[in-house]
């Protein structure tokens, strides 16, 4: 698909923002369904249609105008996803999707695939989850089969006495379903074990309908309160566990025959092994980095997927630091502006979100430096002028 053929992109959040922005470097015309008429890839976008996620009728449009479509979210209901793919090429595929928008089918087919992941059960009752702890042992970590993010879905159990309040809280998560088993075709929970890691890392990882693959650098995330807070590329490991990282997502997006960019999020314990947690089938919030610090950013990779071009160059011109910006950081940012511009190295991405709601993802900075300790203390500085009261002051 060369340029001036149109992308279209289910969900107008900053992931489909900043796919746009890189495409329409490229001279690709955008599409965009998003329920706000001002959404950030609405803004950018060269079509709009103003409708909510799962409206049928809405994404025939959508596709009815795009040579390719794409999405910004994993929660692309079936019938849509059904509906874009008569159409429209999808990519990733309603496949891939759907692998990776239920827990269970995702930990279930990482496993398949030979990949390492924490011991897991499927949970759909009570007694279920009761057996399921049993053997997975505490603590261990129940979380809703769909639908989650930023840790919303999830709840650890400590011990046997905790099972019937997990259960509880379980019971309230599907409203509306409370009576079912099942979502789609399986449970709605899973249970997991907990995994003692020592570091939190990602990689993102692209395949094109050619079947090349390219795998970018390693990212190692900090989340605070369950929701991404920076990013430090290179990731502090030794260059074996980047390289065995690496691996785990390049068999992934080739055992799932993905044509895209995913995110895949991994746990390195203290004996360095590595567990695969999750993926997105879709640019990461922790690939933010490659905007600037690598030759190909991930949303234009992400084009060049979707469109059947090569592969960019994954290269990391220089250490990043990727920091967060939250709706409680706005006020700061933009009373400090100017001393944060002038802070060497560093880049400001706002989306263009109107309301700053608290834990609301509004923007985010990149810092480049010779070196991960000196990315990290610009990094720093920068923390200290937009830091809400309540954050803790160092940046990592
Ligand atoms: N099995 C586990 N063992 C230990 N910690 C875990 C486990 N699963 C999840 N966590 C912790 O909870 C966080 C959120 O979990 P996970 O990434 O599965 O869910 P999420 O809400 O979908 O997150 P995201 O915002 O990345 O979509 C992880 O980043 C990790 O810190
Ligand atoms: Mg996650």
């Amino acid at each position: 698909m060369p340029p001036g053929s149109t992308i279209g992109i289910l969900g107008g959040g900053q992931l489909g923002r900043m796919t746009a922005l890189a495409a329409r470097h490229m001279g690709y015309r955008i599409a965009t369904l998003d329920p706000a008429p001002d959404a950030p890839c609405a803004q950018v976008a060269d079509h709009r249609f103003t409708a909510a996620l799962d409206d049928v009728a809405a994404a025939r449009r959508l596709a009815a105008i795009s040579d390719v479509v794409t999405y910004e979210f994993e929660n692309v209901a079936e019938p849509v996803a059904a509906a874009l793919e008569e159409l429209a090429v999808v990519r990733p595929s309603s496949r891939v999707l759907a692998v990776a928008q239920n827990r269970v089918r995702e930990k279930e087919t990482l496993a398949a695939l030979g990949l390492p992941v924490a011991s897991f059960r499927p949970v759909a009752s009570l007694a279920e989850l009761e057996a399921a702890a049993a053997e997975v042992g505490y603590p261990c970590l129940l979380k809703t089969a769909t639908g989650g993010y930023d840790g919303k879905g999830q709840r650890w159990l400590h011990g046997p006495a905790d099972v019937v309040a997990a259960w509880e809280w379980a019971s309230a998560q599907y409203p509306g379903q409370e009576r079912s088993e099942a979502v789609g075709e399986g449970p709605r929970f899973i249970l997991e074990a907990r995994v003692p890691f020592v570091r939190e890392l990602s990689v993102i990882v692209a395949r094109n309908p050619q079947g090349m693959t390219s795998v970018y650098p390693v990212a190692e995330n900090i989340h605070r309160r369950q929701i991404l807070h920076a990013s430090i590329v290179p990731a502090r490991v030794s260059p074996a566990v980047a390289q065995a990282a690496q691996a785990l997502a390049v068999r992934l997006a080739e055992g799932l025959e993905a044509v895209g960019v995913l995110g895949v999020e991994l746990f390195l314990t203290a004996d360095d092994r590595l567990y695969v947690n999750e993926f997105a089938p879709r640019p990461h919030n922790s690939g933010h980095y490659t905007i600037e610090a690598c030759a190909t950013s991930q949303f234009q990779q992400h084009v060049r997927t979707v469109c059947g071009l090569p592969l960019g160059s994954t290269d990391l011109l220089r250490p990043a630091v990727m920091i967060n910006l939250l709706g409680q950081h706005i006020p700061r940012m933009h009373a400090a502006v100017a001393h944060l511009l002038a802070i060497e190295g560093l880049h400001l991405h706002v989306y263009g979100k109107a309301e700053a709601r608290r834990d609301r993802k509004m923007g985010h900075l990149t810092i480049l430096a010779e070196s991960v300790e000196e990315a990290l203390a610009r990094a720093q500085q920068a923390w200290d002028l937009v830091r809400a009261p309540d954050d803790p002051p160092a940046v990592a």
